[in-house]
């Protein structure tokens, strides 16, 4: 019999309970929901509302129904609705009377806002750790191609050249803000709801602070309603994997895109490819693809969640059991995407000579060229604007911006010497980059330090 069930006449409709457990999600959360019942008895017990007879009993039982859940022995039936449910039923079973009391001064509402608090408390930490594992790798590929040389592109036409090193410490970089985001979240997640019961507190002496601390929670969420009525901090843990995910999602289109034979510069290696089963000769991206695709179910979540909560009248709600769905999809699938990540680019090889001779006199190095009249007193606009009649002879003579002569230089500009051809090559145009955070070796290096003392 349901928990809630003395009050009607008849039993729920079977379907209708079908239609309303949580069980097959909330189930997941058996462990929080323990801890969540065991810090509720042990302050009862202490505010003498229940004795501790009857409370250590209880105390002692959930431990033995923690150990039944996880040994499979205690299998979850879904008509017992939700974990709440099937844990105090189990409970009573054991203990009788007993058992009844774990409940007092408590609703479902504020235990089921509370485990969910304990749960993302837990993947909050999960997601930081992986994030930084994810860094690591980017970090340690970067530490191999600090003299790599690759073109960087805005637009995805080429722009200037890159260190491959400065390419992927931009994601560290990125990863770095996700990180900060999700310890933000864990300022907000880490309160305790617990004690604000159905909505509006209760007329029994419990001690909301002590239950908090217990937990290890910051603190007390002190409006009652505000404490059962809220999902905010779920959007928000939802938010930060949406933008892990749209990270992710960029490194991995630029792995599909290495991994081309047009762009012939990542070689993934075997045991992270996949073949077809039509084409012998394919070797495609499909873990990078995925990663892609994935980010659909997170930003699914977080569009769900939000609907959800827009119109709901204070407080609790049954919309709100939906919650749940869409909080551990976003969690779990940004966790096996992080992984993924990691773990593809660390079984991916870089071609360290792709690009530089391709690179040397290409049009990419333009801008170079814009610089030079510029430290040679020619306002900027000017100098663009010469450069730019450069690059369109080259473009109809099909030259590379060295196949010209110096003779051809000095029809555009008197300002042009032989020591412009120096600056043609993709090593120099990196090298001779000035400006903090730049793409030059020694900003490079700064950069890889910084990051390997903070992700040490
Ligand atoms: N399974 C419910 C949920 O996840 C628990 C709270 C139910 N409370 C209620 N008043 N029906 O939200």
């Amino acid at each position: 019999m349901a928990l809630w069930n003395s009050r009607f006449k008849k039993s729920f409709d079977k379907g209708a309970l079908k239609f309303s457990a949580s069980l097959d999600v909330d189930g997941k959360l058996y462990n929080e929901d323990i801890d969540g019942s065991k810090a509720h008895v042990k302050m009862l017990m202490k505010q003498k509302i229940v004795s501790s007879n009857d409370g250590n009993a209880i105390l002692k039982a959930l431990e033995e129904i923690r150990k039944e859940i996880s040994s499979g022995k205690l299998k979850f039936d879904w008509q017992k609705e939700d974990i709440h449910s099937l844990i105090e039923e189990r409970l009573v079973d054991k203990i009788g009377e007993r058992g009844k009391r774990l409940h007092t001064a408590r609703s479902r509402n504020d235990q089921v806002a509370l485990d969910e608090r304990l749960y993302m408390r837990k993947e909050i930490a999960n997601l930081v750790k992986l994030t930084k594992i994810f860094q690591r790798t980017l970090l340690k590929q970067a530490q191999q191609h600090k003299d790599t040389i690759v073109s960087g592109y805005t637009h995805l036409q080429r722009a200037q050249p890159l260190l491959f090193a400065h390419h992927l410490i931009a994601y560290v970089s990125m990863l770095d803000r996700d990180v900060e985001r999700l310890n933000d979240c864990m300022k907000r997640a880490n309160n305790s709801p617990l004690g604000a019961a159905a909505l509006a507190g209760t007329t029994l002496p419990i001690d909301r602070e002590y239950t908090a601390k217990l937990l290890g929670m910051n603190s007390v969420i002190v409006n009652s309603l505000d404490a059962v009525a809220d999902r905010d901090v779920v959007i928000e843990l939802i938010g930060a994997c949406a933008t892990i995910m749209m990270h992710l999602s960029r490194f991995s289109e630029e792995m599909v895109l290495w991994s081309s034979q047009e762009f012939s510069f990542a070689n993934i290696d075997d045991s992270f490819a996949t073949g077809s089963s039509l084409m012998p000769q394919k070797k495609n991206p499909d873990i990078a693809e995925l990663i892609r695709g994935k980010v659909g179910r997170v930003y699914g979540s977080l569009f769900a969640i939000l609907t959800i909560m827009k119109s709901l009248p204070l407080a609790y709600n049954r919309d709100m059991q939906e919650d749940k769905v869409h909080l551990l999809e976003a969690v779990d699938t940004t966790k096996d995407s992080l992984i993924m990540a990691s773990e593809l680019l660390k079984n991916t090889k870089f071609d360290k000579k792709r690009f530089e001779k391709e690179l040397d006199g290409d049009l990419l190095l333009a801008t170079d060229l814009v610089d030079y009249l510029v430290r040679k007193q020619v306002p900027f606009r000017k100098a663009h604007e010469i450069i730019g009649e450069i690059v369109a002879t080259c473009v109809d003579s099909n030259k590379k911006l060295n196949g010209l002569t110096i003779a051809q230089y000095k029809q555009f500009s008197t300002k042009f010497e032989e020591d412009i051809f120096k600056l043609l090559t993709s090593r120099t145009s990196v090298k001779n980059k000035l400006s903090l955070g730049s793409t030059s070796p020694a900003e490079v290096e700064k950069q890889l330090q910084f990051w390997k003392k903070k992700l040490k």
